[in-house]
């Protein structure tokens, strides 16, 4: 059997993960606008401590929903944690994903995946899994580490993968101590 927690970012780490420091190097706001619109459903996979959950709920609006899912109940005990009390937390939906298969059948506009593509070992799977719930012009913001954690090499592999699955590169924002691409369906 893959050894998941030695691959997985442990709950321990939810602290480096949702800080003010991260919040001023990379803006949730800011990096998510470009895609995440009023009414829009969207996935949050890989959702750890919940450090986009919440500015993706506000972006979406009343009409909107945001599926929050990882594979750690402790972290969507986090993200449960802090959206009690916000009002938004009718807009979230918490999921617990497992290892080799993400659960999610809704059909969704955009789906972030920040920091988490790494960690999963069946990567071709991954990208079948979120293809086929994307809707006809969804986009998908996939965000990784820098080099002594995600090398370039295994990046375009990440890549390879997601074309292989149907999505083209749409483009390559500028994301703070990050490689990042957004793809299209099609
Ligand atoms: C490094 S953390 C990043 C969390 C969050 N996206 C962020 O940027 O703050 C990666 C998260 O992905 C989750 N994860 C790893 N593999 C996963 C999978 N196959 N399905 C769902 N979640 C997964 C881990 O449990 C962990 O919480």
């Amino acid at each position: 059997m893959h050894n998941r927690k030695r691959l997985v970012c442990p709950v321990a780490c939810a602290g480096s993960l949702d800080n003010r420091i991260r919040r001023w190097l990379q803006d949730p706001q800011k990096i998510l606008a470009p895609y995440v619109k009023e009414g829009m459903k969207v996935l949050d996979l890989g959702c750890g401590p919940g450090f986009f959950t919440l500015t993706l709920a506000r972006m979406v609006g009343e009409t909107g929903k945001v599926f929050a899912a990882d594979l750690q109940d402790e972290m969507l005990q986090k993200v449960k944690n802090r959206i009690q009390g916000t009002g938004f937390e009718s807009r979230i939906i918490l999921h617990r994903s497992e290892s080799g298969s993400m659960g999610i059948s809704e059909r969704v506009d955009f789906v972030l995946l920040f920091y988490m593509v790494h960690e999963v070992s069946d990567k071709e799977r991954l990208f079948n899994q979120i293809f086929s719930i994307v809707q006809p012009d969804g986009q998908v913001l996939m965000v990784e580490p820098p080099f002594f954690h995600v090398s370039r090499k295994t990046f375009k592999e990440e890549i390879a993968f997601a074309q292989e699955a149907g999505f083209t590169v749409a483009g390559r924002p500028n994301i703070f101590f990050s490689k990042s691409v957004v793809f299209r369906k099609g």
